[in-house]
């Protein structure tokens, strides 16, 4: 394939993902009755539950999984003292070129050639552009109320972390964990909710004795890699790609990216760093306080190195989004192609949709309904649908990601069994009402 019509198949399936977005209900655009806001994004009814899960997973993998690391739910807006000392305010920033044309603005490290790529105009010189958000505390307008939203969640576990090892007693190695909004005044937003200003980062940062710091960058890169996998990403579209030392960032000895190959190519999903003692040690000069800790058992006292896994719920969720979309072209005996989200039912966003056969018969509806409130009372996600042809309601839900689809049909009336379809085989089985909770339960175990 020539590489521009490579480029416009590409350019399609992103459209064609954003377009289900919108149709479905997974992703709107931010304000966008009054034209949208730049880079700025609504989660919808199923992309909410979609994010919950990939956050929930995440924090099931990352902390209830294991002894060795607790979480914490941090201060969107910290001490700009924290921000001054981890380089921050003066070094977070990226090389911003505008073009004397067109006066478009990029950033100059992410251009291919020294020309403006919207109309060839020749471009400024670069400026550093910070990209944290300020904004005032208090009634003051004074530069002493400046305040930042935080662009990374990783600052509050170092600087809570004598607060979380003295309260908890925990023993290094341990990590600490959190999920949470970051913002970043992106210069270039791209690619949907890829690049965004606001956006979820899913951060754990994992405390170990200097000297055996190589070998748990080994462990949590693999670690981190393989969580992808197991909620079902396609293993040739996934890659460990370590960082050249000229492009780490200043406070690391050495990087993991998860890349995964993205309609646009190979891109970020997840970096994995050790930051050495950078920040402990940044804090410690700058608050004064001291932050290095005791080893009961061989009586030394020292500051902690750091590995730290930095994933993006976002980009995760559309990394799912885009690797689970599919479309299935007619097959014999089905003369309909479909289109379908093999989504890993822990990530789909309903488990079980219950469809009455038909919407104006009563008897069948009350089943339903009866039905669909047992999922209910057992924190299943389902969905109950009545609206158009049985065909009709399965297309939905399979662009959906529903993996299972519960029919009651006039044999239900007669014997309490139901119809289970599955998304991805399109087969059904029957089974009866009274298992119907237990079935799906047992399914979604399966795959964990
Ligand atoms: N604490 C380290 C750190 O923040 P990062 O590579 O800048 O490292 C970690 O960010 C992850 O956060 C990225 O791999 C990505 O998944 C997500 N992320 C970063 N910037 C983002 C943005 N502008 N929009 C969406 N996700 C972003």
């Amino acid at each position: 394939m020539s590489d521009s019509k490579k480029n416009d198949a590409e350019q399609d399936l992103m459209s064609k993902i954003v377009s289900l977005c919108k149709r479905r209900g997974f992703i709107f655009q931010s304000s966008e009755i009054y034209g949208g806001l730049r880079s700025c994004y609504d989660y919808g009814p199923l992309g909410v539950e979609l994010k919950r899960n990939v956050k929930e997973q995440w924090w099931r993998s990352v902390v209830h999984g294991r002894e060795d690391v607790v979480g914490i739910d941090a201060s969107i807006i910290m001490s700009p003292k924290v921000w001054e000392a981890s380089g921050h305010v003066t070094g977070f920033s990226d090389p911003l070129v505008d073009c004397r044309k067109c006066k478009s603005r990029w950033r100059e490290d992410k251009l291919a050639e020294p020309k403006c790529p919207k109309c060839g105009g020749e471009l400024t010189e670069a400026r550093q552009f910070n990209l944290m958000f300020s904004t005032k505390l208090g009634p003051l307008e004074d530069d002493s109320a400046t305040v930042y939203l935080r662009p990374e969640t990783a600052q509050a576990m170092f600087v809570n972390f004598l607060n979380v090892q003295q309260a908890y007693r925990m023993k290094i190695p341990f990590g600490i964990a959190q999920v949470g909004k970051s913002f970043r005044n992106e210069i270039v937003v791209e690619h949907f909710t890829f690049r965004s200003c606001e956006f979820e980062q899913m951060e754990m940062e994992f405390f170990v004795k200097p000297g055996t710091d190589d070998e748990w960058l080994e462990y949590w890169k693999e670690a981190r890699f393989n969580w992808y996998l197991d909620l079902g990403a396609a293993p040739d579209k996934l890659r460990l790609r370590r960082h050249e030392p000229d492009e780490r960032a200043h406070y690391a000895k050495d990087c993991y990216d998860v890349e995964y190959e993205y309609p646009w190519g190979w891109d970020e999903l997840e970096g994995v760093a050790n930051r050495t003692d950078y920040d402990l040690a940044k804090h410690e000069k700058a608050s004064g306080k001291k932050l290095s800790y005791f080893d009961p058992q061989t009586q030394e006292r020292y500051l902690p190195y750091v590995i730290e896994p930095a994933a993006g719920a976002d980009r995760a969720a559309l990394m799912f989004l885009v690797d689970a979309y599919e479309e299935e072209p007619p097959s014999e005996g089905r003369k309909n192609g479909r289109t379908v989200l093999r989504l890993d039912p822990r990530l789909a966003p309903i488990k079980a949709a219950v469809l009455p056969l038909k919407k104006n018969d009563e008897k069948l509806v009350a089943k339903a309904r009866e039905i669909v409130q047992e999922f209910f009372l057992h924190s299943v996600n389902a969905f109950y649908d009545e609206k158009d042809s049985i065909g009709r309601r399965y297309a939905r839900q399979d662009e959906a990601g529903t993996p299972w689809c519960l029919t009651v049909d006039f044999q239900s009336l007669d014997d309490d069994t139901i119809t289970i379809r599955s998304r991805d085989t399109m087969e059904q089985e029957r089974i009866s009402v009274d298992e119907a909770v237990k079935t799906v339960e047992s399914k979604l175990r399966a795959k964990a």
